[in-house]
């Protein structure tokens, strides 16, 4: 199972605003010593009164369309992932597009936290049916649906977005396997309950704080140990490929020791697992383009290693996937 196709440009945004511990220990019962040893997180990006979902997706699809050297025109599908969408209605396709200058395909894409390895195996499906450059984006303003009064999230998630444009290799396969899941039966352990079908939103249902994002924290937890493991075990087991081939583990950054957990029982030592959670927080679609692009831009990452990105979130959903980095 392989596909032909390569992340030949990339681009990442974040907020200037940092907010750190400090900052939170300010205004909210918590502490730096707390969320550093629960989470490993010391600071995150929070998005300004000018910034959304679209203005960092936009930002981030500029830089990439560009380090692929090519122009907006050349773009023939756009996917963005995010549980942050610009509004309900349009998706946020149409505002990065219409300041983009696109008048391609696009669509949002709602996988939470593994949205942006769901759009990878999309868009390297796409590319099998005739596409070219299909260009891919996580981004979010997680900041917008977090109670401020709620410590057991506001100090988790920030704000950012990651971009990256799918082109077809020439020589070897670039996407060397990929594992797509979901339970739904955990839907009600991280979730915003209002503002949908099921429960639209009303008078009540704000004053009941049901717009904001709700965690069951220890249950997602566990269960993301595990589909981590699982999924990028069977993953790698896809592609007749060990741990130890594998240049990077690229993790969702949603908990350090989430993290550590998963990674050692995969056998990736810390050397070669990317974390960049202190610095960004939880930024669901984002997280694993910003840990990854970071790492190519300072050189860790180099051409012919193999990357192996995992993420889990809402839903439950999860999803792995394999790549050969600029083999093209
Ligand atoms: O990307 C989407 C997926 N999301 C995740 O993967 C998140 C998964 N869950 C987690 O990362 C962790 O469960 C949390 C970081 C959310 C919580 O860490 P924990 O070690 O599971 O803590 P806990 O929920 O068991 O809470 C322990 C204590 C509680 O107090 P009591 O009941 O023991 O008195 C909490 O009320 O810590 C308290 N607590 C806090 N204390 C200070 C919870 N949040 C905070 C806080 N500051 N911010």
């Amino acid at each position: 199972m392989t596909a032909a196709a390569g992340i030949v440009g990339w681009g990442t945004a974040v907020p200037d605003a940092r907010v750190t511990n400090a900052d939170l220990e300010a205004r909210l019962d918590t502490s730096d010593a707390w969320i550093v040893e629960r989470t490993g997180i010391r600071e995150r990006r929070i998005a300004g009164p000018n910034e959304s979902t679209a203005t960092l997706a936009t930002e981030a699809a500029t830089q990439a369309i560009k380090r692929a050297g090519l122009i907006p025109a050349d773009i023939d599908l756009m996917i963005i992932a995010t549980v942050t969408p610009e509004q309900p209605i349009p998706h946020t396709g149409a505002f990065v597009g219409e300041t983009l200058g696109l008048q391609c395909g696009s669509f949002d894409m709602n996988a939470a936290c593994a949205g942006f390895v769901y759009e990878l195996v999309v868009g390297a499906s796409m590319l099998g049916m005739g596409y070219e450059h299909v260009l891919l984006v996580g981004a979010e303003t997680l900041s917008r649906i977090i109670d401020p009064e709620d410590r057991t999230t506001t100090v988790l998630f920030g704000d950012g977005a990651g971009a990256a444009v799918l082109a077809p290799m020439r020589e070897t396969p670039g996407v060397l396997a990929w594992d797509l899941g979901c339970d739904g039966s955990a839907a009600g352990l991280l979730e915003v309950p209002a503002g949908g079908s099921r429960r639209p939103a009303s008078a009540a249902t704000v004053a009941g704080r049901e717009h904001y994002l709700k965690m069951a924290g220890q249950e997602v937890f566990r269960r993301a140990v595990r589909a981590v493991v699982d999924s990028a075990a069977l993953t790698l087991e896809r592609a007749g490929v060990e741990a130890s081939d594998v240049a990077w583990f690229v993790p969702h950054q949603a908990n350090a020791r989430i993290i550590e957990a998963a990674a050692n029982r995969l056998g990736f030592e810390p050397e070669r697992t990317l974390v960049n959670i202190d610095r960004f927080g939880n930024t669901s679609s984002a997280s694993i383009p910003l840990a990854l692009f970071e790492a190519v831009d300072d050189g860790r990452v180099r051409a012919g290693d193999l990357v192996l990105c995992s993420g889990f979130g809402a839903g439950m959903t999860w999803a792995s996937a394999l790549l050969r980095w600029g083999a093209r």
